[in-house]
């Protein structure tokens, strides 16, 4: 059977970010959940792309040329994991940007559970942004429970992991499961119904 290929992206572009260290964890429990399950990490701290400019529409250009292995690996998962750090308030401009470059069906009609982080008391305005505005043209279909990982240096940080730890890996394990199902079942609709030639963009 083919495998379920779950693209986890990577918001912060800082060394050794928490975002980061929370894409490993939910990898481990992709990876624990079942071996039909096969988590790509899409750090853009590794992938360093640059700021979207119209080249980005040209295919010739050398920014379409860096973008399109990167567009080939996103096409070929079935779903996504999104985490988003807070910073001022808002959603990375890198993760914005890197929604932006998402133009050819990438994302489209995907599942994805959003994962909000912060070092503080935040992670409600990332969400609240890329739930109004990270999905219009690239068609990423949010789902309905998103996770906000809080004061996130402690977390999943100890050895014996502490109450906090177990509730939230729980409530992490849930969103996941449906991600994962959703993302079965909604292959063959999008199949089906998916015409992004047509209807290019969201209204
Ligand atoms: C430029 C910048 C701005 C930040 N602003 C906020 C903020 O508005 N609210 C908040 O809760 N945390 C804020 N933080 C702290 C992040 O919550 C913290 O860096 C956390 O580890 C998530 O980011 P990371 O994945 O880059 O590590 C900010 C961090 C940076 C680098």
């Amino acid at each position: 059977m083919q495998k379920i290929k779950i693209g986890i992206i990577i918001g912060s572009i800082r060394e050794n970010s928490q975002s980061g260290r929370i894409g490993d964890y939910v990898a481990e429990l992709l990876h624990q959940m079942s071996d039909g399950i096969e988590p790509m990490i899409f750090s853009l701290r590794d992938i360093e792309l640059p700021f979207w400019t119209e080249d980005k529409w040209k295919a010739d250009s050398e920014m379409s040329a860096f973008w399109k292995p990167h567009s080939q690996a996103l096409k070929a998962c079935h779903g996504f994991v999104v985490i988003a750090p807070e910073w001022a308030g808002m959603a990375p401009p890198h993760l914005k940007n890197f929604l932006l470059m998402c133009d050819k069906g990438e994302l489209a009609h995907k599942p994805a559970q959003l994962i909000a982080v912060s070092t503080g008391m935040g992670g409600a305005y990332p969400i609240a942004e890329l739930r109004m505005s990270g999905y219009k043209n690239n068609f990423l279909w949010w789902l309905p429970d998103h996770v906000i990982l809080r004061q996130v240096a402690g977390l999943f940080a100890s050895e014996k992991p502490t109450e906090l730890d177990t509730a939230l890996t729980d409530r992490l394990l849930y969103g996941l499961a449906f991600l994962v199902e959703t993302a079965k079942v909604v292959a063959p609709v999008r199949e089906k119904l998916q015409n992004i030639t047509l209807y290019k963009n969201g209204m």
